[in-house]
């Protein structure tokens, strides 16, 4: 047997998980690896996907996309990354149903862990590596990033914009973050010495950030939020510059009046990694999952705290505990002993 967390219907993520106990998979097939799951993080895009709209749905659904564990079998004539192999430690994603015990994963979705990788960063890396790896190829495509343009970022103390601002001062790639509050702040300046953090709780927010620009141009903004705040990100971009959204934090739409973009060119364009396997091909998708492991590698660690850790049997705390206002930095993991 083998456990698992389904949900049967649409709503609030704490009230519609459970764990359930079903038949663990058969062997692999030609192409798949089985994988016994060790750990698995809350992704707020799982959530949302729970949330999502399917208010009765014909059968239950498992969330989850990544996980790390042990791989149990290799299907027969299956090519695998090297190390993959029968009782290698490995991570995986893409894989809808990834909170489970025991899953079945296209091969080419399987990465090994280094022995030197504890669970709690291999369960996280590759959805957050590999959607900053997609921000930063969005941003390059403005020539100044890099150079003398800078960029802005909000939410910047969240999982994803600690990697983002850890993987730009490694390349020198000069950016201003964003926070909430003024105590996220702090922690992020001395998290990241060097880059200007600025606090929307404070009502001069927008002149300093201009302050902080001096004459530089703003070809691009990074933006998870949405909403009010994403309204403001457009009227600090250069003419010609992208206002990049890769999340809904916020839930009122953003105000967007046509003019807004026309006069100076700006562009909105959203970002997705659950569309990565379908939109960035076999051999780039391999590159990315080795650089992801090599974030790890060259020290980017520090930006895979953990905030907490569940039993999978206290999954409905942990998705609370998830979304939960001013948690604090880092992950929330699942681990199924
Ligand atoms: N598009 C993609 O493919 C993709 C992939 C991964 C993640 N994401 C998105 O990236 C975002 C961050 O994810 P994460 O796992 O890194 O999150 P996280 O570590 O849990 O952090 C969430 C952060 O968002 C801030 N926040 C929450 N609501 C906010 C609001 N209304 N206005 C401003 N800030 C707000 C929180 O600030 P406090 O600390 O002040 O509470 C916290 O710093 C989420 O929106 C997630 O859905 C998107």
């Amino acid at each position: 047997m083998a456990r698992k967390v389904i949900y049967g219907q649409s709503g609030n993520p704490a009230e519609v998980v459970s764990v359930v106990e079903v038949d663990a998979p058969g062997p692999p097939g030609a192409g798949q690896v089985l994988v016994r799951v060790h750990a698995f993080p809350i992704h707020i895009g799982d959530l949302l996907a729970i949330q999502g709209p399917y208010p009765s749905q014909t059968a239950y659904l498992t969330p989850g996309l990544e996980a790390t564990g042990i791989v149990e079998a290799v299907g027969p004539d299956t090519p695998v990354a090297p190390r993959v192999t029968a009782g290698a430690r490995v991570s995986f994603f893409p894989h809808p149903g990834a909170w489970s015990e025991y899953v079945l994963v296209p091969a080419e979705f399987v990465v090994p862990v280094s022995d030197d990788v504890p669970d709690s960063i291999a369960a996280q890396m590759l959805i957050n590596p590999i959607t900053v790896l997609m921000l930063r190829r969005e941003l390059e495509k403005h020539a100044t990033v890099g150079y003398n343009g800078v960029f802005l970022q909000t939410a910047a103390g969240s999982n994803v914009g600690r990697l983002l601002s850890a993987v730009a001062q490694f390349h020198a790639i000069q950016h201003i973050n964003i926070v909430r509050s003024d105590a996220g702040a702090e922690t992020l300046r001395a998290r990241y010495p060097g880059v200007p953090v600025v606090s929307t709780a404070q009502p001069t927010w927008k002149e300093e950030i201009r302050e902080h620009i001096g004459a530089r141009p703003v070809p691009a903004a990074v933006d998870p939020v949405g909403g009010a705040l994403a309204g403001d990100l457009l009227r600090l971009l250069s003419p010609g510059g992208t206002l990049i959204i890769y999340g809904v934090l916020a839930k009122e739409p953003i105000p967007v009046h046509a003019g807004d973009l026309l006069g100076t060119s700006l562009g909105l364009r959203g970002l997705i990694v659950t569309r990565w396997a379908e939109i960035v091909p076999a051999e780039q998708r391999a590159h990315d999952m080795a650089t992801a492991a090599q974030l790890i590698a060259r020290g980017a660690a520090e930006a895979f705290d953990v905030a907490a850790q569940y039993g999978i049997d206290d999954i409905a705390q942990a998705v609370e505990h998830a979304v939960r206002p001013g948690k604090t930095t880092g992950m929330v993991l699942v681990t199924i002993p």
